[in-house]
């Protein structure tokens, strides 16, 4: 299977975690692309009655297909959150942002009482850090949020043309060794200027799926 028949196996194996759930945290990516495709068509989609949306993509998606979107504002906690993920530890952790989506996912992951990563198979790492971190930066701290990643040990990249959601920029960091995960995204949230940064190992998943072809294993 290619990598893109794996992320539709994934995302064919969330679809039960969301069945009987009327309001649902919708994450973004190509995997969670498949998992919207896929909900276009099953047949209790009309029982959900409305997501919160990770990002301005999976929002205009969600409308495609007819599945309102709600505000967390709103909604108050939710019962269930999907996401893919671009690493993902045995221990659940996560390193997150590819999509550039970081600081919304966060927020619906601490918001939501289960967290399902959806993932193929060459997602899961022992350490993560070779998919470089990103970090969500308020434009004036560029700079200076920079020089504190390399204090860090990190070779700090400014992703080209590139705008988040939130009018914020992202440094891709390069080069970390990440071995202690809750630690780092704890210094690295505690710079100022950071609006949040990839790593998810406060609030790690709760299950992980990851497709595999022969097979779609949870942990
Ligand atoms: C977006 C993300 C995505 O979940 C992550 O980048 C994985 O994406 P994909 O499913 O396309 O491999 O964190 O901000």
């Amino acid at each position: 299977m290619t990598q893109d028949e794996l992320k539709r196996q994934v995302a064919q194996a969330a679809l039960p975690y969301l069945k009987n759930t009327p309001i649902i945290g919708m994450g973004t990516g190509s995997t969670v692309t498949h998992l919207i495709d896929l909900l276009a068509d099953c047949d209790f989609k009309h029982d959900i009655e409305g997501a919160v949306s990770s990002s301005i993509k999976t929002t205009e998606h969600l409308q495609r297909i007819g599945i309102p979107v709600l505000e967390l504002n709103q909604t108050g906690d939710l019962e269930i959150y999907v996401d893919g993920a671009d690493e993902v530890t045995p221990h659940k952790k996560m390193l997150k942002g590819g999509g550039g989506a970081l600081t919304r996912e966060k927020i619906i992951a601490g918001a939501s009482k289960k967290f399902v990563c959806i993932v193929d198979s060459s997602k899961c790492v022992d350490v993560m850090g070779k998919f470089p971190l990103p970090v969500e930066v308020l434009p004036l701290a560029r700079s200076f949020v920079a020089r504190e990643l390399v204090k860090l040990g990190g070779q700090p990249e400014l992703r080209q043309n590139y705008i988040t959601d939130n009018h914020c920029e992202i440094l891709d960091v390069h080069n970390l060794s990440i071995l202690d995960p809750v630690e780092l995204e704890r210094i690295i949230n505690n710079i100022p200027g950071v609006v949040t940064n990839g790593l998810f190992a406060l609030r790690g998943a709760d299950v992980v799926l990851v497709g595999k072809g022969s097979e779609v294993i949870s942990y």
